[in-house]
């Protein structure tokens, strides 16, 4: 384990410097050449990984859209700097200035990770090319009919998965020296587990190369979110401990692959998911045989998700360290806001700290002694999986720092209800039983809300300095601290009739200004070692259920002719690291 995330980073640069690419075969996996638009006209293969078999998977989600590209793209021509490209004239309009202007000539600390992230399902499209298995996504956003609220599916997308190589010669003119994307597990195994598809494997030989070349650190998430179908047809998917042997089985075959090139792993993007997904996901996805409409995996199904997600990022974190040896950094990506206590009354105190053990506290084991905190454990009784001493033991330690994705606060509140709901699965507001709003005591919101499609944020810069102390005042174990994603959808900018409208992204801009001020100022002030901050998204994508039509990106993204042009927040940010 490294002890610093600049060290990682200039390892990989001047590996880089020897130029030659080259990619070990872990032992132990068969590869096949998987084709889904071919099936085969033999007779039926009782083979449950054959070409057939895969054929069969994705009938089950429907039609796919075609992409618009069928071969990878060279790069087109790029400015060859930053300074290049067409940016807000300061003297018809400056971006965003300072509110911190006694941080002007505070630096960074020297090798401060940055650059900008995104993920695979919202980014690449081509969902169903070159031996690519469904995902559980590709199967809700074509048979559930409002999950996703614009109905967009990531069949086509900004088409990275062919522009790749054009996104990373444009990240490099415009002077950022890392990219955190994430790989598809359905493209490196079709089924979950069974044989390694070549071509899927091809394609991510291709993008740590194009990275590589032009000296752009990657920072690789091992699961976004895009569980293989086969598995949640065949098991149930998170909710079942089946998962974490087939997922330890597909991250050692990255890991081993790409690790010389990759100076930092995330095993899991944000466990917290498991709320919303695992809970709501309707139980036909679950089990196509049975037909029934409308009913939800449910509380167990969270837990169960939870349980074996860290499970399964520990398992993983450990073989990295012990048995591997890897050479660079491993954790997972946590999802959690900041709590503000809507006063010192003891039922707001207790509310905003059972807000962290519901959101953050949940995924603590690796800063505690490897179990949950009290709370869940009092709460959900049976409902909570329980670790064995062995599984806490190596949940225990098992991040090398701690990552977190914070996009916005709350105000907590309890209530006198608050106690009798926590003995209530029924009461709504069970297992938290924790009030929130976005808003002060007086009822004003508490900064300029976001786009329609994420009522969940308002832009509050100041959260994050706060929720940075609180973080290393819960778990003092924690190193250091990366802030990998934190970003804004812009309000309205899809009704917007012209690109010269949608490139003035001003309350982003604000967003990205305050919130990098406000880590800065964490770290000179508060003396809390932050040592990296990733924005989102590189450039627009698909919004999991809010669709398309809500935007994170910081450059636009035209869906027609799949270009894409850098919005005034992308100066904003990058001036800012200047
Ligand atoms: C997720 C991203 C998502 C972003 C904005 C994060 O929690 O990791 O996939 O696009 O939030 O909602």
């Amino acid at each position: 384990m490294k002890s610093s995330i600049g060290v990682v980073f200039s390892l990989a640069i001047s590996i880089r410097a020897a130029a030659i690419v080259s990619f070990p075969n872990p032992p132990g996996y068969t590869t096949r050449t998987y084709n889904a638009h071919a099936p085969s006209s033999a007779a039926k293969s009782t083979d449950q990984y054959s070409n057939d078999a895969l054929v069969s998977l994705w009938s089950r989600v429907g039609p796919i859209a075609p992409p618009k590209n069928t071969a990878v793209a060279s790069p087109t021509p790029e400015p060859s700097s930053l300074s290049a490209f067409p940016q807000p004239d300061p003297a018809f309009h400056p971006l965003v200035a300072s509110h911190e202007t006694g941080l002007k000539d505070v630096k960074l600390p020297q090798n401060f990770a940055w650059g900008v992230a995104s993920s695979a399902y919202q980014i690449e499209g081509a969902a169903k090319e070159d031996g690519k298995g469904p995902s559980i996504w590709d199967m809700l956003s074509h048979q559930v009919p409002g999950f996703v609220a614009d109905n967009s599916t990531g069949d086509v997308l900004a088409e990275h998965y062919y522009l790749f190589k054009q996104d990373i010669a444009r990240l490099k003119a415009l002077g950022f020296k890392a990219f955190s994307p994430s790989i598809s597990w359905p493209r490196i195994f079709p089924f979950g587990n069974g044989p390694v598809n070549a071509p899927g494997v091809a394609h991510y030989d291709a993008v740590i190369t194009a990275l590589v070349d032009v000296g752009i650190s990657p920072a690789v998430t091992l699961f976004h979110w895009d569980t293989p179908l086969a598995l949640f047809h065949e098991y149930g998917g998170w909710s079942n401990e089946k998962i974490v042997d087939d997922f330890v089985h597909y991250a050692k075959f990255i890991i081993t692959r790409y690790d010389k090139y990759v100076p930092i792993w995330f095993t899991i993007n944000e466990p917290q998911y498991c709320n919303w997904q695992y809970a709501g996901y309707p139980a036909e996805i679950l089990n196509p045989k049975t037909g029934k409409k409308g009913e939800k995996g449910g509380i167990k199904a969270r837990f169960a998700c939870g349980h074996y997600t860290l499970l399964a990022h520990a398992r993983v974190a450990k073989w990295y360290h012990e048995e591997f040896k890897g050479q660079g950094r491993i954790t997972f990506k946590n999802s959690g806001n900041y709590y503000e206590p809507a006063s010192t009354a003891a039922a707001d105190l207790r509310s905003a700290q059972r807000n962290y053990d519901f959101s953050i506290g949940w995924f603590s084991g690796p800063w505690t002694d490897g179990d949950y905190p009290e709370s869940l454990k009092s709460t959900l009784d049976d409902v909570l999986p329980k670790y064995t001493e062995e599984e806490k033991r190596i949940i225990k330690g098992s991040c090398d720092f701690y990552a977190i994705d914070a996009y916005t606060s709350y105000t907590a509140f309890g209530s006198s209800n608050d106690e009798a709901c926590m003995k209530d699965p029924k009461n709504g507001a069970f297992p938290e039983c924790a009030g929130s709003r976005q808003a002060g005591n007086d009822g004003f919101p508490m900064g300029p809300a976001g786009d329609t499609g994420v009522d969940w944020m308002k832009t509050t810069p100041g959260g994050i300095r706060r929720y940075l102390r609180k973080l290393k005042e819960m778990w003092p174990s924690i190193p250091d601290i990366v802030v990998t994603e934190f970003g804004f959808a812009e309000p309205f900018e899809n009704l917007m009739k012209t690109k010269g409208e949608i490139l003035w992204d001003l309350r982003r801009a604000d967003y990205y200004q305050g919130f990098l001020d406000n880590i800065l100022a964490s770290i000179h002030y508060d003396k809390v070692n932050v040592t990296g901050a990733w924005g989102w998204a590189i450039f627009d994508n698909f919004e999991w259920n809010a669709g398309l039509s809500t935007r994170f990106g910081l450059q636009y993204v035209n869906y027609t002719d799949l270009t894409r042009t850098p919005k005034a927040s992308m100066f904003q940010f990058l001036n800012w690291f200047q």
